[in-house]
């Protein structure tokens, strides 16, 4: 823990622009899920209720309250038989067939739930839950292999997801991230059309997505490079990308706030990999819309040395997951 605080300080120090605040987070509460289900995104329908989250064993769970806690809300692959999958971990062989929700969000107009499913992939529910629509499932004839992302833009509906690598899937994640993968990529899915767009490729692990607030771009993180990119969707650098931010560690999950800044869910490796992972500095970094950094808060407390998945803002408090700890954490920065 020394080695982190040591760690937090020089990151503090060298990645802080004067403008930016607050150092530490207050954790307000734990939402646990049944051992050992894992979470990865969290999602709000929109009249608040939630958070959803997609687990571990195919299924998306929804918080209902400290009493009930996670109840089922739907599954996210076709095939999925609960007698068999209800209850397995991360990377378990059986997640092929029972499906891993990672990226979620809702059309808040259709009030239909998409979902990123690792394997089965574009996959969604109508808003009262249930059994999956499976939308897309391959891309220039080739197979979804780790879907990870997902953002819905609310003005066009538009869906963006990305695929974190098509040479490897998620139960190979601690050595896909010690490669040099660069196959990964952006998607955009036309509901209106039915129509699949790949908007960029050769990501080194494209993990989260976000549209901004006014649909005129896309933000895609690059895992294995510590950046986000940018993929203009109007204007006149429509259909141009460029590098939006650099991030101190791995970019994980993206999330618009309600003022249209974005949380990043940053996780810095500490030291080299023992088995079976290493210790990591999990961070939440705010940008605004023009890419400046205006927060970056340490999670060791909401984490340990656990890696962060997802980071939201919701209702003037925030939300994080990891898929390494069975629950999600509420706290403020
Ligand atoms: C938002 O927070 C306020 C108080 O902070 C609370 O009264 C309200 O119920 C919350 N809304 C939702 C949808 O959780
Ligand atoms: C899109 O697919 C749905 C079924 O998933 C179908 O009902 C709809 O007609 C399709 N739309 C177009 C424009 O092809
Ligand atoms: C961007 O790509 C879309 C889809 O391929 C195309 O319709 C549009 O004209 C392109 N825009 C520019 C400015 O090249």
């Amino acid at each position: 823990m020394k080695k982190i605080a040591v760690l937090v300080i020089t990151f503090m120090t060298f990645f802080l622009c004067s403008s930016s605040k607050s150092t530490s987070t207050r954790l307000i509460r734990r939402l646990f899920l049944p051992s050992p289900l894992t979470p990865e995104s969290l999602a709000f329908d929109s009249i608040g209720g939630g958070p959803y989250t997609g687990v571990s064993d195919g299924r998306i769970l929804k918080y209902i309250g400290p009493d009930d806690g996670f109840v089922e809300f739907a599954s996210s692959s076709p095939n999925r038989d609960k007698i068999v999958c209800d209850g397995i971990a991360d990377f378990s062989s059986l997640q092929e067939t029972c499906g891993r929700p990672m990226g979620l969000a809702f059309n808040y107009q259709t009030g239909e739930l998409y979902i990123a499913d690792a394997y089965s992939g574009l996959m969604k529910v109508p808003y009262y839950g249930g059994c999956p629509t499976q939308l897309v499932s391959c891309v220039e004839g080739n197979q979804f292999r780790f879907l990870s992302g997902l953002d819905v833009d609310p003005s066009s509906a538009a869906v963006f997801f990305t695929q974190a690598s098509s040479n490897f899937q998620i139960r190979d994640l601690q050595r896909l991230t010690g490669s040099r993968d660069r196959s990964g990529s952006l998607l955009k899915f036309d509901p209106n059309s039915n129509e699949t767009t790949v908007l960029l490729k050769n990501l080194a692990v494209a993990s989260g997505v976000a549209v901004s607030r006014d649909g005129s771009y896309v933000l895609v993180s690059e895992y294995l490079r510590n950046r986000i990119r940018r993929v203009w969707l109007k204007g006149q650098k429509q259909n141009t990308s460029e590098t939006f931010l650099k991030v101190p560690g791995r970019p994980d999950n993206i999330k618009r706030t309600s003022n249209g800044d974005f949380w990043v869910a940053v996780s810095n490796p500490v030291s080299p990999p023992p088995p079976p992972r290493p210790p990591v500095l999990p961070l939440a970094v705010r940008v605004s819309e023009e890419g400046k950094v205006t927060q970056m808060v340490s999670l060791v407390e909401e984490f340990g040395t656990e890696a962060v998945s997802e980071v939201q803002e919701f209702n003037g408090t925030l939300y994080g997951s990891s898929i390494y700890v069975s629950y999600a954490n509420v706290f403020v920065p």
